[in-house]
């Protein structure tokens, strides 16, 4: 299977990237930044067959040529998994944030994985295969944290993509999928944890404790194999007939039930 999992040069999309490589997937990464890109090349290549393509996900045009040029290297798509980086106000709070603020974060998090999927389900369409679109996204949609308002507001909206493709398209052999993360320990959760404490006073010990360990009953935060045989799962067949949900992979950090 050829997949696509943008913003993995590090953390949740690269580990994605390498955990699909050790289920056997070929799989494209991409960034912005080409240096970073190509360590992770580098360090993913002994996993399996494995490409880079750079791209800024908040331009249109890098984004018609991450595709188009995707499709090239794999000689076909099968699946995207969509994965962004963080707003660059992060920790954003609401009553500080400028319009540009809000314009990154909407284009960031609404109108790229929604341009990509145009892009992605114009071409299965055309040529008459399936593809399987998985929206990695946070469990803050569900339980706000403020610091992440701006990117909370603007990728709930990949709940109702994926349901909107999967009823749209199933028929064709298109499904999607929204999965919900907890905590991983990655550069950009440690980046904003940091941030966060220094706001507050505490060490960045003090605050990992309380809004990443402490919160979860496992008192951990969540394993790359965890997500890598999730996605696996979602992007085979054997999930066909979960299209359109909402998955959510968050130790229980998470306290509502959803019926
Ligand atoms: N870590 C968690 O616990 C957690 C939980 C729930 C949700 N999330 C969400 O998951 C996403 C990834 O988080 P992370 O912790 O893995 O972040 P990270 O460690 O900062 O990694 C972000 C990745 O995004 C890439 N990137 C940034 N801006 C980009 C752009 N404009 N175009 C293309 N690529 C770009 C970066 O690559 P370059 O710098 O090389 O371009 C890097 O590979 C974020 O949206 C975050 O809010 C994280």
């Amino acid at each position: 299977m050829g997949v696509l999992v943008t913003a993995s040069s590090r953390g949740i999309g690269f580990n994605a990237a390498r955990e699909l490589l050790k289920r056997n997937a070929r799989v494209v990464i991409s960034s912005k930044n080409e240096k970073n890109l190509r360590k992770a090349l580098d360090d993913l290549s002994s996993y399996g067959e494995v490409y880079a393509v750079r791209a800024n996900l908040l331009d249109q045009v890098e984004l018609e040529n991450l595709v188009r040029e995707s499709w090239e290297l794999l000689e076909g798509v099968d699946a995207l998994v969509w994965n962004a980086g963080n707003v660059r106000c992060e920790p954003c709070i609401l009553h500080e944030v400028s319009y540009i603020d809000w314009t990154e974060a909407s284009t960031l998090h609404t109108v790229a994985p929604g341009y990509l999927t145009t892009l992605f389900v114009q071409t299965w369409l055309e040529r008459k295969t399936k593809g399987v679109l998985v929206y990695l996204n946070s469990i803050s949609i569900k339980e706000p944290m403020p610091p992440l308002v701006l990117a909370d507001v603007t990728r709930a909206g990949l709940v109702q993509l994926a349901k909107s493709v999967s009823r749209t398209y199933g028929k064709h052999g298109i499904r999607a999928y929204s999965v919900l993360l907890g905590s991983f320990d990655t550069p950009g959760a440690r980046e904003n944890l940091k941030a966060v404490a220094e706001s507050r006073g505490e060490t960045f010990e003090e605050t990992w404790e309380r809004e990443v360990l402490g919160r979860t009953p496992l008192h951990r935060t969540g394993r790359w194999d965890e997500l890598g045989s999730l996605v696996a799962f979602l992007l085979s067949d054997e999930a066909e007939y979960m299209l359109g949900s909402t998955v959510v992979i968050d130790g229980a950090m998470t306290g509502g039930i959803s019926l």
